[in-house]
């Protein structure tokens, strides 16, 4: 077990585990934007900025992806880790006006107007949508692409392969940002996304007609559970 103190309360906690986690187990809350619990933390955001002490001088972390240490003195409303918090999501707030979980955590802040002039782009990088998809959905669809001075890609961006999709549509329920949008239209599912419009067949049940999945969706369920596809030709409400 680690000892450690957040907001001078002592935490005890096992040795591998977040300061988020810590700060989490001694009641603290601390704000995140690209922090899920079912994955892994991609410390994207900068939203959770902590101040740990240190020698000759303090250092600010993100604290979903930190692991905590024996000793350690975090602060996570401290002068130095409010400042760059804020500034975290006054970047966020430039490049994505209109998303209601950033304008909800500007106002936690206090923050005004973003002071800067970032060009809008609803994809924030945050990495939800691609950790999902791998290690929720283990479909490996999408895929971060660093930024590269001396590649083609000169800024970071996410890319889909449609391939590789099946058209669950995770992506799209875990965007904070609705930078993926879903919509199920007379047997076809459009998915639309910063990289691509990817259209998928929906299945239609044998018995009542109504379109109920993706048909990829549903054939990746049969192979992966080593079932005929037949036994998919009902929908839920049909299925005996
Ligand atoms: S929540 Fe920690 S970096 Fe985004």
């Amino acid at each position: 077990m680690v000892k450690l103190t957040v907001d001078n309360k002592p935490v005890e906690i096992e040795e591998g585990a977040t300061i988020l986690e810590a700060a989490m187990k001694a009641g603290i809350a601390i704000p995140t934007l690209c922090y899920n619990e079912e994955l892994t933390p991609a410390g994207a955001c900068r939203v959770c900025v902590v101040e740990i002490a240190a020698e000759p001088s303090s250092i600010t972390v993100t604290s979903c992806n930190y692991p905590v240490a024996g000793g350690m003195v975090v602060s996570t409303k401290s002068e130095k880790a409010l400042k760059a918090r804020k500034l975290a999501v006054e970047m966020l707030l430039a490049q994505h006006p209109h998303s209601e979980k950033i304008a909800k955590l500007a106002q936690t802040l206090s923050l005004g107007e973003p002071r800067f002039s970032v060009k809008a782009d609803e994809c924030i990088l945050c990495r939800l949508c691609v950790r999902t998809c791998q290690e929720v959905v283990s479909a490996g669809a999408i895929t971060f692409i660093a930024q590269g001075l001396e590649r083609e890609n000169k800024e970071a961006s996410v890319v889909w392969n449609q391939d590789k999709c099946i058209a669950c549509g995770s992506c799209a329920y875990i965007c904070p940002t609705q930078a993926v949008t879903l919509a199920d239209n007379q047997g076809t599912r459009v998915i639309n996304t910063p990289s691509v419009k990817m259209e998928f067949k929906l299945k239609a049940c044998t018995k009542c007609g109504n379109f109920y999945a993706p048909e990829k969706q549903l054939a990746y369920m049969a192979k992966t559970a080593k079932l005929p596809i037949e036994k998919f030709d009902l929908c839920p409400d049909c299925r005996p």
